[in-house]
């Protein structure tokens, strides 16, 4: 039988249970956030087994597209290495929705494999596997179906987890599930392998062929497993693998759809298969076609279904494992020896092979060629320079292990998938540093986040003869024509969406960030696409846009209209005027000494760092806002002039010491006028607003230091300044309410609350003194006679260092010859002090009785031989260590 026949087969037969045939859904999960690609049948019914969605049929029968590469369940890296793994492959299956459950789902399987009519297989070619506590299942096979005990296979837990089993599954870590019960094949004892549960079961003899899931459970997040409304059933058959035991073949890869892809993949790279041809001949047998022919049939399969169903290859998500699998399928082709691009040709041979099956493919064609066209060609750009760069680094190689740092060098810069180079590796019986891998990437991650958005140099990337045109000086709108796209650190022809890339136009209103002003943001569009700009730098005379294509595509060549954010910009201009016009105002109330010494000026803030000795004042600051306030309300228009620098020098502009200027150069003047001069000339090629008026309204935020002699003061203007005053009043406000104060008795009460509070500390002190005087007359009380010296020892309760100080010193005054030793303990420390008599310091010291206290708590301390002080942690032996002083003293 053909696979087109078993497909068609399998879903008469359940159409003649009463099934309806449902047409297989797309590889992109509608609605279903948990699951990156369509990797089982029952996807397209999660809602209808959690009882979600009703349906008018509780039994279904498709023949389902899937893939596994990426999630949960990914068998990329196996393709091409074993007989039955696939990225793509197509899977039958039979669903019950609270219809029928275990029983009639095993005997519908047995019945189509085994019967004559069906498909006809020998009975005692056959294994089951069920749940190890699934006796129910257990029992259908063994009484009902009439299989021998040696048939049926108990698979238990095999990650020490319940339901951690090849007999329980799972469609992700989310959504239904339940034990199965899989039916395996014997290929025959003539290849190698074993029963499920024995050690050789990864063999290729004995192989699961269909997985039959009762749905019983729905697991959610937190790992909980939830009764399924009504119990349901799941099944899935692989299609090759069910024809690879129907057309007598070990390998997925030996049936007659396989063997036509692989025959053609091998005609258009160009492989030479007259021996492996003529060997298969005399054998009668399928061709045995090298592994790397192998990864390109099973490839294509899945990249042309995926662009069909509309995934479009890029740097995250689904776009990301679709280039993946397309850069893998490239380079087993070229190690083969294909030249040029070769892969899209893999399109026509599979619609002659599934054409029929899956209209899309022919339908999709102009797209999914184009589009593995464009893949291939900006592959073959980013594998010259990365094969170049591991060549090199091969031939250097010490030992069998490609450092981690290469391979994310790989990575990073040429962007070659870790598995490419780690398939590299293993065809030269190489290893790589997975570890040292990992720890780059981490490394990586925390650079990108340290350094935002700037972490690009654009200057090593962007490579543009001429100069771009700025015309955003009077405008936010304006068209431009790309001329150059990079992306990963390559020059491209083309982005597509969810591409990063920078984009250089002829001419542009972005502002790209200098003098201290950032870079313009906004978007380009056109008829194809949108490209949302994120910064604006200069690489030489080019203006370098950052950002992500968020729809279509962009093509180099091609016309775009630029959009820069007019509100973002509006506030960056204001707050760069106001910046002159604090330089201005800085210079008239602290003196000619101030010099600019750097700036930022963002759309939320400006910097200004100047030259300045001490530290200005409050009073200061006011006056400096006083002044360019009161500039602000004069409104007088700023204007432009493009000078030379001699003019410009005699019109009195600023100008910033070892900065080199061009002949021409562009003079800001604003400010009121006196003696004819402006109250701020500056020379600047920043964005500014139009009158000074613009600027609403400047507050300064904070003044400090950065660096000897260097000052900085931060500000806002416009909204933000009124934001800053209003919380200021909120602030107030909030003091009021918790003083009872009206609005313009705050500081009267705060004065009034404030003096209270010292007067209560004074308060406090002399009811401490009292307590102390209190308590040392009742320690006093407590004085032993320990080796023949006046001796007191206590613990007190609630002290710290300083009152345990107060309290020794008051016992001391009424006990002049003896040995003290007092415990504070507070919360969870502990003070120590002693003093010992002079008379007796020859034989003990107070240093000493501290040093053994402090040492037996863990703690530290020390002093003189009449006075020593200490300190330890409160812990579980410090009653024991007090209680054992006497004894220690004794001694002494
Ligand atoms: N959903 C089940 C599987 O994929 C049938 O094995």
């Amino acid at each position: 039988m053909t696979s087109a026949e078993i497909r068609e087969a399998y879903l008469s037969y359940f159409e003649s249970k009463g099934h309806t045939r449902v047409a297989s859904s797309s590889l992109v999960p509608a609605n279903d956030p948990t699951l990156l690609f369509t990797n089982a049948g029952m996807n397209q019914f999660k809602d209808c087994f959690l009882g979600l969605e009703k349906r008018d049929y509780t039994r279904a029968t498709t023949s389902q597209k899937c893939v596994r590469a990426g999630g949960k369940h990914n068998d990329l890296d196996n393709v091409g290495y074993t007989a039955r793994h696939h990225t793509f492959f197509e899977m039958l299956g039979n669903f019950s929705f609270g219809d029928y459950f275990k029983h009639d789902a095993l005997k519908f399987a047995w019945e189509f494999l085994t019967s004559e009519q069906w498909l006809g297989l020998p009975k005692d070619k056959l294994y089951v596997t069920v749940y190890h506590t699934d006796d129910e299942a257990y029992d259908i096979w063994n009484k009902d179906i009439g299989l021998a005990p040696e048939r049926i296979i108990r698979i238990g837990d095999n990650k020490g987890e319940k339901y951690a089993s090849d007999n329980f599954w799972a469609m992700g870590d989310t959504g239904p599930c339940g034990p199965c019960s899989e039916i395996f094949f014997d290929h025959g004892d003539h290849i190698w392998g074993g029963l499920p549960g024995t050690p050789e079961e990864d063999g290729d003899r004995f192989i699961e062929i269909w997985n039959n899931v009762f749905m019983q459970f729905n697991r959610t997040a937190d790992g909980v497993l939830h009764p399924l409304p009504a119990p349901s059933v799941d099944t899935g058959m692989g299609l090759e693998r069910i024809s690879a035991v129907l057309q007598h073949v070990n390998s997925n890869y030996e049936i007659d759809l396989f063997q036509h892809l692989l025959k053609a993949a091998s005609e258009i790279i160009g492989v030479d298969t007259t021996t492996i041809e003529s060997e298969a001949k005399t054998a009668d047998k399928p061709v045995d076609y090298p592994a790397s022919l192998k990864v390109v049939a099973d490839h294509a399969r899945s990249c042309c279904f995926l662009i069909a169903d509309g995934v479009n290859p890029s740097n995250e998500g689904r776009g990301y494992v679709l280039r993946r699998i397309i850069r893998r399928a490239v380079r087993h082709g070229n190690k083969m020896g294909a030249t040029g691009t070769f892969f899209y040709k893999m399109l026509q041979p599979l619609i002659e092979a599934m054409g029929e099956a899956y209209p899309e493919l022919a339908e999709r064609r102009a797209v999914i060629e184009s589009t593995l066209i464009r893949e291939e060609e900006l592959f073959a750009k980013t594998l010259e320079q990365g094969l170049k760069l591991l060549e090199g680094e091969l031939a250097n190689l010490k030992g069998k292990v490609i450092p981690g740092a290469t391979v994310f060098k790989l990575y990073d810069t040429y962007g070659f998938p870790t598995d490419l180079t780690a398939d590299i590796a293993r065809e030269r019986e190489l290893e790589i540093d997975e570890a040292g891998f990992e720890k780059e990437m981490a490394a990586q991650r925390q650079r990108a986040r340290d350094a935002g958005k700037f972490a690009v140099d654009y200057n090593s990337i962007v490579k543009v003869d001429g100069e771009t045109q700025f015309n955003g000086y009077d405008a936010t709108i304006g068209q431009g024509q790309i001329i150059a796209i990079y992306k990963d650190g390559v020059q491209v022809e083309e982005v597509t969406e969810g591409d990063e890339a920078l984009i250089v136009l002829n001419q542009t209103p972005f502002y790209a960030e200098s003098g201290g002003q950032i870079g313009d943001t906004g978007l380009f569009k056109n008829d194809t696409g949108i490209f949302e700009v994120q910064d604006t730098k200069k690489s030489g005379g080019a203006f370098v846009h950052q950002g992500i294509v968020t729809m279509g595509s962009l093509k180099a060549s091609q016309n775009v209209e630029a959009i820069v954010k007019a509100d973002i910009r509006e506030a960056t201009s204001r707050n760069h005027s106001a910046t002159h016009l604090l330089h201005a105002a800085l210079r008239q109330v602290l003196g000619e000494h101030v010099q600019q010494k750097g700036s930022l000026v963002a759309s939320d803030i400006l910097r200004f760092d100047f030259a300045n000795d001490q530290p200005v004042s409050f009073e200061q600051l006011q006056q400096v806002e006083r002044i360019v306030n009161a500039e602000i309300i004069a409104n007088t228009p700023v204007e432009t002039e493009l000078l030379n620098i001699d003019a410009a020098k005699e019109k009195g502009a600023m100008m910033l010491f070892g900065e080199k200027y061009g002949d021409e150069v562009r003079v800001l003047s604003m400010g009121s006028i006196k003696d004819e001069r402006n109250f701020s000339i500056e020379l600047c090629g920043g964005i500014h607003i139009k009158r000074t008026g613009d600027i609403g309204l400047f507050k300064i935020t904070s003044e400090g230091g950065v660096a000897a002699g260097v000052r900085r003061i931060e500000a806002v203007t416009g909204t933000k300044a009124l934001e800053a005053v209003q919380k200021a009043d909120s602030e107030i406000n909030y003091i009021n309410g918790l003083l009872k104060a009206q609005k313009d008795q705050t500081v009267e009460k705060v004065e009034a609350t404030v003096e209270a509070a010292h007067q209560l500390q004074k308060q406090i002190e002399q009811l401490n003194q009292k307590l102390a005087n209190f308590l040392a007359s009742d320690l006093i009380s407590q004085v032993k006679d320990i080796a023949g010296r006046q001796t007191l020892i206590a613990t007190v309760q609630g002290q710290d260092a300083k009152s345990l100080r107060h309290l020794h010193d008051s016992v001391k005054s009424k006990l002049d010859n003896a040995v003290i030793v007092l415990a504070g303990v507070d919360s969870d420390k502990v003070s120590l002090i002693a003093s010992i008599a002079k008379d007796f310091t020859a034989n003990i010291k107070a240093g000493d009785i501290i040093k053994h206290l402090s040492q037996e708590l863990g703690g530290k301390g020390g002093g003189k031989p009449d006075l020593a002080q200490g300190g330890a942690p409160l812990n579980e032996k410090f009653d024991q260590v007090m209680a054992a002083l006497p004894a220690w003293l004794e001694q002494k």
